[in-house]
């Protein structure tokens, strides 16, 4: 599962992209609400819990930034608004389900068709986590406590940065390695202390393929072996299929 300890004080992570990437969400948030923002009654307390901790986080970690929101809004687009990362709530029921969710920049799934469902549902598309992944990340969220958070990174190469990207087709990128981008996730996890909710927050990095080339004389060789130990079935799901063989013709 890739999961590492989280220091809170870390939660959630600031930099120079934030005006613009505030505003992209604002952009969405109006134009296209029902694809960026989904909601359940059963994630509303949690939702409330998950605004206050930001806030809260806000006035420890970074006293200068403003908590002011829109108490009108859905307390999960408060929050989404806040921070440059995207916000999911799950609640447990029956199972983990998916209550609440802002998410402006979805790397190839689309949440409307997510909400409501479990672990399992919102999984389905991925090779082998039936298999391998979906017994451990059950168990995973139910023993989950307040104290002890998580942090974990998914990663892929588009031929595109932008950072809303619904379409769930996942084609090879076009172009070489100079049209490519590295798209990095880091994402979080949580349990509130009140609601019990588990918080998954999805922080969205892209970077062009040809910088870190530049800057990094290991980066072409670890893609390379990335890819080439993908299994077939990862290879199909991510796009993958064929990239190390056109990359290393390019070379
Ligand atoms: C320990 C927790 C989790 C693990 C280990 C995990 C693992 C994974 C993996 C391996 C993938 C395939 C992604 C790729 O390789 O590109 C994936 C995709 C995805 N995950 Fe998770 N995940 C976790 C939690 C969550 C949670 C809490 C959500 C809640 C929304 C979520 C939503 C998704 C979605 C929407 C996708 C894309 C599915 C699609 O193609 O339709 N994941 N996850």
């Amino acid at each position: 599962m890739g999961l590492r300890p989280l220091d809170l004080s870390k939660w959630l992570e600031y930099d120079e992209r934030c005006d613009e990437e505030l505003s992209l969400k604002a952009q969405l948030i109006a134009s296209d609400y029902d694809a960026v923002v989904a909601t359940n009654p059963e994630g509303d307390d949690a939702s409330v819990e998950l605004l206050g901790e930001i806030k809260r986080f806000l006035h420890e970690v970074h006293p200068g930034r403003s908590t002011d929101t829109v108490a009108s809004e859905h307390p999960v687009v408060q929050a989404s608004r806040l921070a440059q990362e995207d916000f999911c709530v799950l609640v447990k029921e029956d199972t983990w389900r998916l209550r609440a969710a802002c998410v402006c920049f979805p790397s190839r799934w689309d949440l409307a068709s997510k909400i409501g469902t479990t672990l399992d549902d919102i999984h389905s598309p991925v090779p082998l986590y039936d298999q391998e992944l979906a017994r451990p990340t059950n168990a995973f969220f139910d023993r989950l406590t307040p104290d002890k958070s998580f942090w974990r990174l998914n990663w892929t190469l588009l031929d595109s940065p932008v950072l809303h990207q619904r379409t769930s087709t996942r084609r090879a990128p076009r172009g070489d390695l100079s049209a490519w981008f590295f798209r990095v996730e880091r994402q979080s996890l949580r349990q509130l202390p009140i609601t019990r909710a588990t918080i998954f927050t999805i922080r969205t990095y892209v970077t062009s393929a040809a910088a870190l080339r530049e800057n990094d004389d290991e980066f072409v060789s670890s893609l390379l072996r990335a890819l080439d130990s993908a299994p077939a079935s990862v290879q199909r799901y991510k796009g993958w299929t064929g990239v190390a063989t056109r990359l290393r013709d390019a070379l």
